[in-house]
């Protein structure tokens, strides 16, 4: 099979990765490759802290990816940091929130430990004034840019703005080239998918921060404050903490608002009081790809040949195997996960 895809954040040279390695023919298209939602993602491998009520689908789906996790990161090399995520409410409106994801934990069988104050400092001394929270052993994180630069290196000169000529870069707004080389043509541009496919996607803006500290947090910590989230998530192999996110439906050009930066600070010192001896090292803003019921969009539209591969929205790094794999299944076998099956929304103008 030769296959043609579009976009090389995570999803798309995750999708690349797979199809190489089942033997197929493949070349990825973009002009900037990781730059997008994937450069900014702290790159929690949270099914479990995201977890919410009403979005059961996407955590069985976040679980079956997260399974995935230790032999796609054995593959690239990378590191997956395994010390767990805690959950931290800051008063008692915001421990019943951690204990409403909780009861979705238990309807989904998902191990957790509920922790009291002293239990959670205990478990991270550097945490500031928390009422109560929860341990979950499972979620994990790792470092989207080593991983990103990990499926680089394997895929290679594969990657390209337009390596070959078999068509050209495709963005927002723009038809899809079905008429070049390729049989499929796998469309993994993120919050920007290409002519009848974009009305698909709600881009979610997040603005993210990274510090670097002496004072580590040792595993990621998500945080309600007052009824707002924030998380802090350390990596592995360096002294950087990445602080998020925002959640902002605005357009505009990708600066970080000084409103939601402001916000995130003032959230996260409350949480990890020794942020206020870090350093700021950096502060980006992307939009997170949304759907219109937060699910992924992964396999046919209306046009043979042409698959989706987008939509992961708020875990995009968690469910990048997941994708790959489907993607990969679908483009060998033509089955499809009803869940995410782009067809479920109307893709033609004219329906
Ligand atoms: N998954 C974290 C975020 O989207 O902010």
């Amino acid at each position: 099979m030769r296959a043609r895809i579009l976009g090389a954040g995570i999803v798309g040279l995750s999708v690349a990765d797979e199809l190489i390695r089942r033997g197929h023919d493949v070349e990825v298209v973009d002009p900037a490759p990781g730059s997008g939602a994937s450069y900014a993602a702290a790159g929690m491998l949270s099914p479990a802290g995201e977890a919410w009520h009403g979005e059961e689908t996407l955590t069985r789906l976040g679980l079956a990816s997260l399974a995935l996790w230790p032999e796609f990161a054995r593959r690239l090399g990378v590191s997956v940091h395994t010390r767990g995520t805690l959950l931290a409410g800051v008063d008692a409106g915001d421990v019943q929130q951690v204990e409403r994801q909780l009861a979705v934990l238990d309807l989904a069988g998902v191990a957790h430990e509920r922790l009291g104050r002293r239990e959670l400092l205990a478990r991270e001394p550097g945490l500031g004034r928390i009422a109560g929270g929860a341990f979950l052993s499972d979620d994990h994180s790792v470092d989207p840019r080593a991983v990103v630069a990990a499926l680089l290196d394997r895929v290679g000169d594969r990657v390209g703005p337009e390596r070959r000529p078999v068509g050209r870069a495709v963005s927002a707004g723009e038809r899809v080239e079905t008429n070049t080389a390729a049989e499929v043509t796998v469309i993994a541009t993120g919050a920007n998918l290409p002519g009848p496919y974009a009305r698909l996607i709600r881009p979610v803006r997040g603005d993210v921060v990274r510090v670097r500290t002496q004072e580590p947090v040792e595993r990621t910590v998500r945080a309600w404050v007052h009824g707002e989230q924030v998380y802090v998530v350390p990596r592995v192999e360096s002294d950087e903490m990445v602080i998020g996110a925002t959640s902002e439906e605005r357009d505009g050009p990708l600066l970080p608002s000084v409103e939601g930066v402001w916000r995130l600070l003032d959230l996260a010192r409350r949480v990890v009081p020794s942020l206020d001896r870090a350093s700021v090292v950096e502060v980006t803003s992307r939009d997170r790809p949304g759907t219109a019921d937060n699910l992924p969009l992964v396999g046919p539209t209306h046009e043979p040949g042409v698959v989706l591969a987008a939509g992961a929205f708020r875990n995009g790094i968690l469910l990048a195997p997941l994708i790959a794999q489907q993607v990969a299944d679908h483009v060998e076998t033509g089955s499809v996960e009803p869940a995410v099956d782009p067809r479920r929304f109307r893709m033609k103008e004219d329906g």
